[in-house]
């Protein structure tokens, strides 16, 4: 069958290299892709919110199945769009309808979801601008640090975490009054804030059976020590040495059952992967927030130590038959360390030619900011630019062997952390 991967970063060229394996998947695609992809496939120079672009795409080339990987063009309804064209109908889309996808693309809705099917979360309050007295009202009564979240989409960057009541208060009216994340902004989720350790636990589901996968940590600070401005994601691990059987349970019971259940009940078709993000707070399992797609650099990760065939898992997803296929993991650690360009998150450099990839052997090089340049020069186009995974028996094998092939590497204002995973040894 021919498969078409939406979106171009590490996360979809993870996705790349496993689709490629199966002998299942004759022809694959990847729009818009990057530097990297064509290693596995053909990409296709359209983007991911451009729905007709991507429907010309999908007829010309016979595509029989697609797999978003970032959530926007969820959010925006690529899955509804399908559902409602004559010629795309029948083509499975692996990623929720519109309507499933808010469990990310909107907060509140996320929060009252799980406080309708008693999911364990931080205690919260939805505000608008019409209720900022309120909401002035309840900041107090939360204890400190306050969680302020823009309801919408923000790019990762509508979470604020206010140290004290004074900072709250002034960020609390600049979202709401002076819409300082935009329409993201124009409700705000206060939340209690959760002390532990964050881990992300992934779920693929045909909106009835479910099959969870790898659990995995993302670094998202910039700096060493996990210190400074937050990024895309610097690195992971899988699985997170502390998320052992009897944590897995209780998130299995107390948050992934009543997840899909909660699903069934409300009527809200889901066919895709669920990204549940924790806290584990002294051994019980809290959400942070669902994902309605897989996490980047995660799925660099957590790509690796699937052993099943994912094309088998996809279309089980596709027929509602998952209950009858059979996930087989692998017991090797995975470690990804993520190669930024220089000054990222911030203003960064752009289009330093990459040299060194060929030199490294024991890891997977994933791109993620990569184009081509003369047709075969490979260029830095975006922050974070690769993803080296290493997949060994032991997490300390597997980080050394992924930090060593990333200094194998070079380009212009290249960094990385050498840290990643080192807190969990
Ligand atoms: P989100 O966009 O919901 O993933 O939030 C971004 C980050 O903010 C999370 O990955 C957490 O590190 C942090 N965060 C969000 N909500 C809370 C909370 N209630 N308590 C502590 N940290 C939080
Ligand atoms: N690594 C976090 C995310 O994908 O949202």
């Amino acid at each position: 069958m021919n498969i078409l991967i939406l979106g171009s970063g590490g996360r979809e060229s993870a996705f790349a290299w496993k689709l490629s394996q199966s002998p299942k998947c004759q022809n694959l695609f990847i729009a818009p892709g990057n530097g990297g992809t064509g290693q596995y496939g053909t990409n296709l120079n359209v983007g991911v919110n451009d729905f007709e672009g991507i429907k010309q795409a999908v007829l010309a080339n016979n595509i029989n199945l697609v797999l978003v990987g970032p959530e926007e063009p969820l959010v925006r309804g690529v899955h509804d769009f399908f559902l409602a064209d004559a010629e795309l109908k029948n083509i499975p889309v692996i990623g929720p309808q519109k309507q499933g996808a808010q469990l990310e693309g909107s907060k509140d809705f996320s929060k009252q979801f799980m406080a309708r099917h008693n999911i364990p979360a931080a205690k919260s309050e939805t505000f608008t601008r019409e209720t900022l007295q309120e909401g002035l009202a309840y900041l107090p009564t939360i204890g400190l640090p306050i969680v302020l979240k823009a309801d919408g989409l923000a790019a990762g960057k509508g979470v604020l975490i206010c140290l004290t009541l004074q900072e709250a208060e002034l960020e609390l009216i600049d979202m709401l009054t002076n819409a300082k994340f935009g329409a993201a902004s124009s409700k705000v989720v206060v939340e209690q804030f959760l002390q532990g350790i964050e881990l992300s636990v992934f779920v693929l589901t045909d909106g009835n059976n479910y099959k969870i996968l790898p659990s995995a940590k993302d670094y998202k600070r910039i700096g060493e020590g996990d210190t400074g401005l937050n990024t895309g994601g610097m690195g992971s691990v899988s699985p997170v040495p502390f998320a052992n059987e009897e944590f897995l349970n209780k998130v299995e019971q107390r948050i992934i059952i009543p997840t899909i259940e909660g699903l069934k009940q409300e009527n809200i078709p889901y066919k895709g992967f669920i990204f549940i993000g924790l806290m584990n707070c002294n051994g019980d399992p809290y959400m942070i927030e669902y994902n309605c797609r897989m996490g980047d650099p995660e799925t660099e990760s957590v790509m690796p130590r699937i052993e099943t065939d994912l094309v088998d898992l996809l279309l089980g997803v596709a027929e509602g038959n998952l209950n009858e296929t059979e996930l087989v993991l692998s017991n090797k650690v995975a470690a990804t360390v993520v190669m930024v360009a220089g000054g990222y998150p911030g203003e960064y450099l752009k289009n330093k030619a990459i040299t060194g990839i060929e030199n490294v052997r024991e890891s997977h090089v994933f791109h993620a900011g990569t184009g081509l340049h003369n047709i075969d020069e490979v260029i830095t186009t975006g922050g974070r630019v690769l993803a080296i995974t290493s997949l060994q028996d032991n997490l300390f094998d597997a980080l050394q062997q992924a930090t060593a092939d990333a200094s194998r590497i070079y380009y212009d204002g290249m960094y990385f952390r050498k840290d990643i995973g080192f807190d969990l040894l």
